[in-house]
């Protein structure tokens, strides 16, 4: 039976290219056989219309086949799995009623925990060679959820001014999650959203390089091409397989796998 890592995709920085990041090395490493579920941890919905239109998006998120309802009942998320429209890649979508979710933890018995017991029966069965998990940008008991049923967590940043500021707090948090899960790592930072020409690139780069956390040597750069492709509920690869963002996804895919096959235990 194989192992099946998962990587929890977090920063509590609103916009930092979590969702984009989740949803694009899913689709590359799936192109490249892995087999890979990915779950939409957020109620903004963003992994899931990264592959559906927003009618289904809608249409799942108000049905009871979703992460909010797996959940809130406790039950096996074996039965939550729906195909996306690409081979070896499925999803566990959200629904906008995860708006709520801090409210249905609060009175549960081992709260942290709930995600992981729910993702046992997924990853007992040994179907999947990743499960790449998209947080919301709070810090709270959902998203301790998610990093508590998490081997690594990803920290996707923005290289923008205002990238890093917060990414203290992040820290903060990943090494209270690290008392109740210890064996949780950081996998790495990947820098999204990169403007060479902007001085403030180099200084995101100088700066993350100081911390003690290891930092991606691929990096995304600014391409509209991924807005339309989102536009469009696809990955970028799928949209246009010749953009710059999807051949820097795919080197970015390649290197995070690469990390997370040296270091898992
Ligand atoms: N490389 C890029 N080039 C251009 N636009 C990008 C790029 N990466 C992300 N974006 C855009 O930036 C916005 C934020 O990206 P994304 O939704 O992935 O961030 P997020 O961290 O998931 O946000 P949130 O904190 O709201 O969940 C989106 O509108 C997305 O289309
Ligand atoms: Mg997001």
């Amino acid at each position: 039976m194989k192992k099946t890592v998962t990587i929890c995709f977090a920063n509590n920085k609103g916009g930092s290219g979590k969702s984009t990041t989740c949803s694009n090395i899913g689709y590359s490493l799936a192109q490249k056989g892995k087999k890979v579920l990915l779950i939409d941890g957020d109620m903004q919905l963003n992994l899931s219309l990264s592959f559906f239109d927003e009618d289904t998006v809608l249409e799942i998120a108000q049905s009871n086949k979703n992460l909010y309802y797996a959940i809130k009942e406790q039950r096996s998320l074996s039965d939550y799995i729906i195909p996306t429209p690409y081979e070896n890649l499925d999803i566990i979508p959200s629904s906008t009623l995860m708006s709520g979710i801090e409210y249905e933890l609060f009175t549960k018995w081992q709260r942290e925990l709930i995600l992981k017991k729910c993702l046992e029966d997924v990853k007992l069965e040994g179907k999947y060679d990743y499960i790449l998990i998209d947080a919301p940008p709070t810090l709270g008991g959902w998203a301790m959820n998610l990093l508590c049923a998490s081997d690594f967590l990803l920290i996707p940043v923005e290289a923008s001014p205002w990238g890093l500021f917060g990414l203290a707090n992040m820290f903060e948090f990943y090494s209270t999650v690290t008392q109740i899960s210890p064996d949780l790592e950081v996998l790495g930072i990947a820098v999204t959203k990169v403007n060479e020409r902007k001085n403030y690139f180099k200084q995101t780069m100088a700066a993350l390089k100081e911390m003690d956390f290891y930092v991606f040597d691929s990096y995304i750069r600014v391409d509209s091409t991924i807005e339309w492709a989102q536009d469009a509920g696809k990955p970028v690869a799928a949209f246009k397989k010749s953009s710059r963002a999807s051949e820097e996804y795919e080197l970015m895919a390649k290197e995070m796998h690469k990390q997370a096959q040296k270091r898992i235990k």
